[in-house]
């Protein structure tokens, strides 16, 4: 089975993006889940009418009057497309309790950034784009996701197949793929710099891509208290792939360095295991299992637990 075309569906105001990629990462090669997922995002019932959708609630929601048989069948098509990590969303009857609170996270974020009105978005790391859908909701008038992970574009594409909404993409995109050629209103990097070997190249990259003369980038990030910034040896909360998790100080000294002024840190806070937990829809190990089982406030590593820092700077 090939991939449905609406799977390839691109932005056409990005002309100078590797367009090229899309096709070739929406290959049954590339993931040998993809035809599974495929099939799960085209077994999806169709909806009697046109969804009524709602962007402004914790979960991002639609309603869609589906029959009890369509629930039923609904709820095993988006579990095929388990763990969902982001959200949570609320599709018709069927609560996507997500291993997230992705809500608060919204929350945190935007009783400091206020209205989105207008604005084009960029959001690195953007998992399957349930953040796009708040942002569309608080007023933006286009965002781009990008995220390499292809299950998270698969789980973008099962709930676009409902909203039908070309003003929220994501696309299987890594950061350091795409041109500094168009740039954007407000450039999101979260929970992205950790994973990155050079973070001091990642703050350049978002601030390149931050449009001048108003612009804003907003990094958030796992964080320590100081005075270090921790460049872990091996695994951070069982996660292999963090390089450093900065201070907060050096956080705002890298983009400082890389030309953003007037920063302000949004929040700082202590993830907890109401944030972030297992649940039905993403049933692996979840905090709780990175923690010391003796002593919660390090990892099971030993490090301090994870903290998260947002912090936005302006492009002048
Ligand atoms: C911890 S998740 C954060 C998701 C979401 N931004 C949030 O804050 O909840 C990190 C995401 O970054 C993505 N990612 C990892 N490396 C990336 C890269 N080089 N470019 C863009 N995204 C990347 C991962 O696939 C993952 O979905």
């Amino acid at each position: 089975m090939s991939a449905p075309i609406e799977l390839l569906d691109w932005p056409e105001n990005l002309p100078e993006w590797p367009k090229h990629l899309l096709s070739e990462r929406f290959r049954r090669e590339n993931h040998g889940d993809f035809p599974r997922w495929v099939e799960a995002i085209n077994g999806l019932p169709v909806a009697p009418n046109e969804a009524s959708v709602q962007l402004q609630t914790d979960a991002v929601s639609c309603k869609l009057n589906l029959n009890a048989d369509a629930t039923r069948l609904l709820h095993e098509q988006l579990m095929h497309l388990h763990p969902w990590r982001k959200g949570p969303f609320q599709i018709d009857d069927i609560f996507i309790d997500t291993e997230w609170r992705s809500d608060w996270k919204w929350r945190r974020l935007s009783k400091t950034l206020g209205s989105f009105k207008g604005q084009r978005v960029l959001d690195i790391g953007c998992g399957n784009g349930y953040f796009g859908w708040r942002m569309l909701g608080a007023g933006a008038s286009e965002v781009i996701g990008i995220d390499p992970t292809l299950l998270f574009c698969m789980q973008h594409q099962a709930i676009q197949k409902y909203f039908q909404d070309p003003r929220n993409w994501v696309l299987p995109l890594k950061v350091e793929e795409i041109p500094d050629s168009t740039p954007f209103d407000r450039v999101f990097s979260m929970g992205v710099l950790y994973h990155r070997r050079d973070p001091q190249e990642h703050v350049d990259k978002v601030f390149n891509l931050t449009a001048p003369s108003g612009g804003q980038g907003i990094i958030e990030t796992l964080v320590v208290d100081g005075p270090d910034s921790l460049y872990p040896d091996d695994r951070y909360a069982r996660m292999r792939n963090v390089w450093c998790v900065p201070t907060v100080n050096d956080l705002c000294s890298w983009m400082t360095k890389a030309g953003f002024s007037d920063l302000h840190i949004i929040d700082v806070s202590t993830t907890t295991l109401e944030e972030q937990r297992s649940t039905p829809w993403m049933h692996f190990e979840s905090l709780e299992h990175s923690l010391d089982a003796n002593d919660p406030t390090l990892t099971v590593e030993g490090h301090p637990r994870p903290m998260r820092a947002m912090v936005v700077g302006h492009k002048d």
